[in-house]
């Protein structure tokens, strides 16, 4: 079981490659909470009012930290998929409308309820594959109503679920089919129109922007950082996807929570992040379906910076929100040592939230999410035999979910 001594809200660096392991151990809960732990030779007494879960050998995991997620769309885009094994590159089906916009098409003739219950069934899913918090974007629906039924329904999943759940508000996904060739008018509409309707309704703790060639400019996503700051959203920003955006530079001048994605970044970005408090989140998932390169955990580690892993669980570019196989990502294509990767999807991950003072260790005082897992031969074995099921049970805030 690895634990966390001092309640820790996040790892930096070098940090991130330690890990303390209590072997045979017992670990007590108390309201929903973390409340002790200890070696199996020092087992306290109880007065019977306590239930006790034997584990059988297995380990008990913090669960997952899921900090980049777009897990409410209606329907899927596999399609694209196909077009994309044709040769057509993300950025060509962009262009051509395809891509965010085809997601956006249908999810604004989708009702509110059917869009609920579409991605209830994705949250349940990645809830049984480990992840205990998750943050989920808007962004899918590009008019104030349709960007509005979103935040709604990630309102209700987090009524609905177990899981902790954040809400971000991604209005500048992509811009909207009504205001095709204008994409300032349509900045100039989210900042007037969408995002004072989002904080009147308190629907978003996040905002975020896709701030990279061909969807956003950097002065673009300062002018929207700028107007969702004063209507108390924080900054967590899509960064360096698709070219050396500037993302990185204007995401961290403003604070950004976490800047995200990573994958074409230089010496400037990862010095840049060494230094500051933004989590620098890349997301390996979307590296491997859209056959893209995976940045530069390494490089980023070796200057200091707080690093995350997330799935980006979304219809286009990462279906998948399995953190498991992301913490595999880490060790294969990042490089990562196992603690690191684990690391990243777990305390790192709840700091990209603004939850590591609560979630994401096993520390006295932090909020009980964690798994417990079969017989395994090693802590290593979670990554190496990446599709092997391993959890036996799952247990959110001290109660058992699976
Ligand atoms: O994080 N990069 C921007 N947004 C998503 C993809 C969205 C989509 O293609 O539907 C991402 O990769
Ligand atoms: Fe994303």
């Amino acid at each position: 079981m690895p634990v966390d001594a001092e309640r820790i809200p996040l790892l930096r660096g070098r940090d991130m490659d330690s890990l303390e392991i209590v072997e045979n151990a017992w670990l007590r809960v108390v309201n929903g909470v973390f409340a002790g732990w200890g070696s199996m030779d020092s087992f306290p007494a109880t007065d019977g009012s306590e239930e006790i879960v034997d584990a059988c050998g297995g380990a008990v995991m913090p669960s997952f930290c899921d900090s980049h997620t777009h897990i409410v769309y209606a329907g899927s885009r596999e399609r694209e998929f196909v077009d994309k094994i044709h040769g057509l590159s993300y950025e060509e089906i962009a262009r051509r409308g395809g891509g965010i916009l085809n997601s956006a098409d249908l999810l604004r003739i989708t009702s509110e309820n059917e869009l609920f219950r579409q991605a209830m069934e994705r949250a349940d899913e990645i809830m049984a594959k480990g992840t205990g918090c998750v943050e989920i974007k808007s962004g899918y629906g590009l008019s104030v109503d349709a960007e509005l039924k979103m935040l709604r329904v990630i309102a209700r999943i987090a009524e609905s679920t177990p899981m902790k759940v954040k809400s971000t508000f991604l209005g500048a996904h992509a811009v909207g089919r009504e205001y095709a060739g204008r994409q300032s008018e349509y900045v100039e509409m989210l900042c007037r129109e969408m995002i004072p309707a989002v904080a009147a309704e308190g629907l978003a703790e996040f905002v975020d922007v896709f701030c990279d060639e061909g969807f956003f400019t950097p002065e673009e996503t300062a002018m929207i950082l700028d107007v969702a700051s004063r209507h108390g959203m924080l900054p967590k920003i899509h960064a360096n996807e698709l070219a050396v955006s500037g993302g990185v530079q204007v995401g961290v001048a403003h604070g950004a929570v976490s800047v995200d994605h990573l994958e074409r970044i230089g010496a400037e970005e990862i010095a840049i992040l060494g230094k500051s408090d933004t989590v620098a989140t890349i997301l390996p998932g979307a590296s491997f379906f859209l056959g893209m390169s995976y940045g530069q955990a390494r490089g980023l580690m070796s200057e200091n910076a707080i690093v995350a892993l997330a799935s980006d669980y979304n219809p286009g570019s990462s279906p998948s929100g399995d953190m498991r196989m992301v913490m595999s990502f880490g060790c294969i294509k990042l490089k990562m040592t196992p603690e690191e990767s684990f690391n990243a999807v777990t305390i790192n991950g709840a700091a990209a939230m603004g939850l590591g003072h609560d979630y994401g260790s096993i520390a006295e005082g932090k909020v009980a999410n964690f798994f417990i897992t079969r017989r395994l031969p090693s802590f290593e074995f979670i990554p190496y035999a990446y599709t092997t099921p391993i959890i036996k049970s799952i247990y959110l805030e001290g109660r058992l979910v699976k």
